[in-house]
């Protein structure tokens, strides 16, 4: 969008045709373009979405952002190779790429440039130009954008740093480059590795809180008033989306197979990460059993089902972790998601809108995604038993923080 805002001709390709007639329909699924942005775009006669690769004749830049998942703990490079091979298909004398996808580091140099010198029988650096620079969109973020986020940037070598720079400065995008590709593909890892660890660490604490007989929540906002050397990161019900819980296995599996070595703090903070929705449904089945009731036939309704507030992605959700654990000790699990709704994917529970009935009926509430645009109040005043994972609500009789 803000390459059509800038003047360029752009043809969003995508192998997903359900995606591609939505965007052409000027259906936007991403929750931070909104339809009128799209429509906008495509009103221009500069925006075109497109599933036929023919789509990509004549480029100028090719920028590959497709999903660089986990399988089997290690990363999946199916989309980075079929892109790169669409892209080497296409590629013209001259032109430019960039990959974006996040991933290990070492991509760019042994996979893409070489897949496209294979695809097309052009040489890189002499015939087209290529480097990396990491996405770093935060969905729902209001403050900081693609346009004002900073973007780190690196070419294969001087020519084609220059011009990826020419390119996102032309988009209105600040940028600050890096030595080599390595460098920039370990910089987006070291991000989402920080972050991660340090949930990780507040989560271990918020596990163990309750037995020492403090408030973790308390603790953290009186360490939070220390005006340096203290970030504040908040415990959770364990980490979701496409990055938090993946990309960090991208680096652990680089470094494991080029030094044998085990990043220990990663493996440490997937543990602690991933048990986090168990301990939610344990927190469950001591609050209701505290009522002489089971897991097994309660009704429980579950506040959120996106990875975080404010978004409509449901993906690596910790909210289906949590209510898959429910649902096999036999509980009756409903969700309210208005945001995961508007999206029409399908969901592990089935949602119900937020009315007084649905929470007078259910035995526990578990809030898990504290999106704004929900009616907080109704669960605040109601006498059904809340379990707060985010520490949204204020303590009543009956509500409790994980
Ligand atoms: N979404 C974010 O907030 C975010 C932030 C930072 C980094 N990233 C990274 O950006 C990358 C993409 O993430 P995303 O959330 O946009 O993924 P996504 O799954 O929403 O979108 C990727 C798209 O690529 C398409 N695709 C797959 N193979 C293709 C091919 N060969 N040719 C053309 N299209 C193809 C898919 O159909 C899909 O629509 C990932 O590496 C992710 O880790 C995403």
């Amino acid at each position: 969008m803000a390459a059509v805002d800038r003047g360029f001709d752009v043809v969003g390709y995508d192998v997903d045709t359900r995606r591609v007639d939505m965007l052409a329909e000027g259906r936007s699924f991403i929750d931070d373009i909104s339809n009128e942005r799209l429509i906008g775009a495509i009103s221009t006669g500069r925006y075109i979405a497109s599933a036929d690769p023919s789509s990509l004749e004549g480029f100028d830049v090719a920028v590959i952002t497709v999903p660089t998942p986990l399988k089997d703990r290690g990363p999946d490079m199916t989309y980075v190779v079929s892109a790169s091979e669409v892209v080497g298909q296409w590629i013209k004398p001259g032109a430019l790429v960039i990959l974006e996808s996040t991933t290990y580091p070492g991509t760019t140099d042994e996979l893409t440039v070489p897949l496209i010198e294979k695809a097309s029988g052009l040489v890189a650096g002499k015939d087209f130009f290529a480097g990396f620079s990491p996405e770093r969109i935060d969905p729902g973020n209001a403050k900081w954008n693609f346009e004002n986020t900073t973007k780190v940037i690196a070419g294969i070598d001087a020519e084609s740093l220059a011009r990826i720079e020419a390119f996102y400065v032309a988009l209105g995008v600040p940028t600050v480059s890096v030595s080599s590709t390595r460098a920039a593909e370990l910089a987006k890892l070291l991000e989402n590795t920080f972050r991660h660890v340090n949930i990780a660490m507040v989560n271990e604490l918020a596990l163990v809180a309750r037995d020492l007989g403090v408030d973790i929540w308390e603790v953290i906002d009186a360490a939070a008033t220390k005006p340096f050397g203290f970030m504040k990161f908040t415990p959770g019900p364990g980490v979701g989306g496409h990055c938090l819980p993946i990309d960090p296995s991208y680096l652990s599996w680089q470094v494991h197979r080029l030094t044998g070595e085990r990043l220990r703090f990663i493996e440490a903070a997937n543990e602690i990460n991933e048990y986090m929705p168990k301990f939610v449904v344990e927190r469950a089945r001591e609050m209701l059993n505290a009522r002489r009731k089971p897991v097994n036939g309660s009704r429980i309704m579950v506040m959120g089902l996106a990875y975080k507030k404010n978004s409509g992605d449901s993906r690596e959700s910790p909210s289906t972790a949590v209510i898959e654990g429910l649902i096999a000790d036999g509980a009756d699990v409903v969700a309210v998601d208005p945001l995961v709704a508007a999206l029409g994917v399908r969901t592990v529970a089935p949602l119900v809108e937020l009315t007084q009935a649905e929470i007078d009926t259910a035995d526990l509430v578990i809030v898990i995604t504290e999106h704004d645009d929900i009616d907080w109040g109704m669960i605040q005043a109601s006498s059904t038993p809340v379990l707060d994972t985010r520490h949204h609500l204020e303590l009543r009789e009956g509500l409790e923080y994980m």
